[in-house]
């Protein structure tokens, strides 16, 4: 009777430690990086998971649309605030994709970024609109020249001086 109870409990000890190991390995867990097996695989998942150049675009069309508004308001400063994030966010987006840099340059941070700063500076109305639509044909030629004509078919760019704003 004894020696049933003891084996009993045996076999009941060690089911539980088995479960409690197995639950342990395959217990989901919420340390995506600190929970990796080394560096080099912290960094890959880092990389998978900050993307390529859709988010930073992502962003920058978000950051455009808020122009956009910005200058229905006639906050110039708003504008000009958005304006520089967007070129920090495109230039953020060359460490991911450095081969979207020659086109970006060329097409808006070379000289038309510049241009369009130096339009919202101005805190004249039309100046300012000229500015925007300087940048979005620039946004648009990218795409063009990127390969991704459809892109531009979409409302963020039907966007523009709206009719209450004209004066
Ligand atoms: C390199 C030149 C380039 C310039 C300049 C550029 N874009 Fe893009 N844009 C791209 C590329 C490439 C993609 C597609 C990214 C991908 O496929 O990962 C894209 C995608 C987008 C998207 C879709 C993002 C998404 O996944 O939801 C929007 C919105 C966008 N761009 C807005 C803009 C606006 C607004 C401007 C101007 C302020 C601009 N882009 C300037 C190259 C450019």
């Amino acid at each position: 009777m004894k020696i049933k109870f003891l084996s009993a409990g045996i076999a009941m000890l060690l089911a539980c430690c088995v479960a409690h190991a197995a639950s342990s390995e395959n217990k989901p867990s919420n340390d995506w990086l600190l929970g990796a097996k080394n560096d080099a695989k912290r960094f890959e998942l880092l990389q998978k998971y900050l993307r390529g150049f859709d988010q930073p675009m992502w962003e920058v069309g978000e950051r455009f649309r808020a122009v956009h508004e910005a200058l229905s308001r006639d906050n110039y400063e708003l504008a000009a605030y958005h304006w520089e994030k967007i070129r920090t966010t495109i230039q953020n987006g060359y460490l991911k994709r450095p081969a979207r840099k020659a086109n970006a340059d060329a097409i808006l941070l070379n000289t038309t970024w510049e241009e369009v700063n130096q339009a919202f500076g101005t805190k004249n109305s039309e100046k300012a609109w000229a500015g925007f639509e300087k940048a979005k044909n620039a946004c648009q030629a990218c795409h063009a020249a990127e390969s991704l004509p459809f892109m531009n078919n979409q409302p963020l760019f039907d966007l523009s001086r709206p009719s209450s704003n004209t004066k």
